[in-house]
Parts: C-alpha cells; sequence; structure tokens
C-alpha cells in the first residue's frame, strides 16, 4: 500500500500494480502544510478523496478517517465513514486506536463499510504521545498493543496498520491474528507495508525518519527542471521553434 493525494500522483501509483491506495490524512502534512493531522476535516478528505478514485483504475482506495470524526458518538462516526464512501467514493476506512475504538469499529462495520485499524504512533494523538516516538516499548506497552490488536479483530477490522512499533512485537502481532498487518516502521514480519508517496519520492529529503526508505529523489529534480526553465526563459532558448504557432506572410501584411 502506499498513499496518494491527487489524481495525477494516484494513476501513477495505481499503474504501479499497487495493492491499495491510502489516502492518509498525512495530507494535512504532505499537500496541506500543516505541522500535524490534527487539522484535517472530514471535507478535506472528501475533496481529496474525489481526485485518487477518479485517477484510480484498479488499486483498492481506503480513506483514513479524520481527527475527532469518529469520536463524539458512535453515530457520528458510521455517518463520517459513510460520507467518506458516498461522497469520497472511498472503498473502505481507516481509523486510529485500539479497544477505545472497539465499538465505533463494530458499529461502522455494521453499517457495510470495511475498516482498517491503526495502532503504535498513532498521528492524531502526537500530543498526547508527546511526540513521534517508537510505541510499544517495555511490556506493559507491549501487552497493550497486542490486547488491542487483538480488540481491533473481533470487532471486523479486515487489516491494521502497525505504525512504529519494534520489529519482534510487530512479528508477534502479525502471528497472533487472522487478517493482515501493514507495516509502517515495523519491520518485514508485517503482511505488507505502507509509506507516504512523497517519502518514498524524496520530495522533502529535509524530512526522513528511520523507516522511510527513498526510492527517488524528485525534490532535485523537480528543483532543477525549474531552476532551468527560468534560466531559458531568461537566456531566451525557451519557447524555441518547435514550441510556438506561425501565420503565414501575406496574412501578417495587411495588419501591418
Ligand atoms: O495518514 C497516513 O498516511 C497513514 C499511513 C502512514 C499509515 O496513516
Ligand atoms: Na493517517
Amino acid at each position: 500500500m502506499l498513499t496518494a493525494y491527487d489524481y495525477p500522483m494516484a494513476t501513477l501509483v495505481d499503474a504501479s500494480g499497487i495493492d491499495a491506495i491510502l489516502v492518509g490524512d498525512s495530507l494535512g502534512n504532505v499537500m496541506l502544510g500543516y505541522d500535524s493531522t490534527v487539522p484535517v476535516t472530514m471535507d478535506d478528505m472528501i475533496h481529496h478523496l474525489r481526485a485518487v478514485v477518479r485517477g484510480t483504475k484498479r488499486a483498492m482506495v481506503v480513506g483514513d478517517m479524520p481527527f475527532l470524526s469518529y469520536h463524539i458518538s458512535r453515530e457520528e462516526a458510521v455517518r463520517n465513514a459513510g460520507r467518506l464512501m458516498q461522497e469520497g467514493l472511498a472503498q473502505a476506512v481507516k481509523l486510529e486506536g485500539g479497544i477505545e475504538v472497539a465499538e465505533t469499529v463494530r458499529a461502522i462495520t455494521n453499517a457495510g463499510i470495511p475498516v482498517m485499524g491503526h495502532l503504535g504512533l498513532t498521528p492524531q494523538s502526537v500530543y498526547q504521545m508527546g511526540g513521534f516516538k517508537v510505541q510499544g516499548k517495555g511490556e506493559e506497552a507491549a501487552r497493550k498493543l497486542i490486547s488491542d490488536a487483538k480488540c481491533l479483530e473481533e470487532a471486523g477490522v479486515f487489516a491494521i496498520v502497525l505504525e512504529c512499533i519494534p520489529q519482534q512485537l510487530a512479528k508477534l502481532i502479525t502471528e497472533s491474528l487472522s487478517v493482515p498487518t501493514i507495516g509502517i516502521g515495523a519491520g518485514v514480519h508485517c503482511d505488507g507495508q505502507v509509506l507516504v508517496i512523497h517519502d518514498l519520492l524524496g520530495f522533502h529529503s529535509d524530512f526522513k525518519p528511520k523507516f522511510v526508505k527513498q526510492y527517488a529523489n524528485l525534490k532535485e529534480q523537480i528543483i532543477e527542471a525549474c531552476r532551468q526553465y527560468t534560466k531559458e526563459v531568461k537566456d531566451k532558448s525557451f519557447p524555441g521553434q518547435e514550441h510556438v504557432f506561425n501565420m503565414a506572410e501575406e496574412e501578417l501584411k495587411k495588419l501591418y
């Protein structure tokens, strides 16, 4: 699984043969320039989901439920999950948390909506966790994660994202579940992996968590392309004769 947030990127990610595209609330950071996912709204999610779905022919599209869209009440959670499906055209939703959201997961799946769980580092709770750090360290925290994963499975999730936890714990959780785990910063023993597409492509090389592998350096390529364009506009080597339209000499004479 990879994220995508707009039409052109979705067409490319989909064409690569990926199984699933996540329209993550990480769009708050990646697309909107916020420093957390907390400001992201339902309307933001729907706007980006619709664009991604228009660009996707074959992958499953999963939409993140944003901050506070599933905490106020079960009714509101089901209604918001339904909006991501009906208005955003998502095929499944993802939400963060363990036992505290289990009843909510149950209610949403009861409405016929597939739910993906998300445990470990859950960025919507970053202020409570005191920063972006590895989760599930120590026996108590590890046991809590294992039982949260079981709770989610019993509540009906079809998969669980494990973010930023020790690889040994991810392995143990993966082995103890029948639904697939999808890791990010959780090691190779998960059933699948997910990355933020802009991290993988090297759009912003100043931000690189340990778990990211950069498969390209688009930041430098984009800056260099823009630099070259500006240079050629200034020295008038762009536009060239191959980029222009001409009019007949006699037509032109009439205008003088
Ligand atoms: O919002 C997101 O991109 C995510 C993934 C990193 C799992 O939740
Ligand atoms: Na997210």
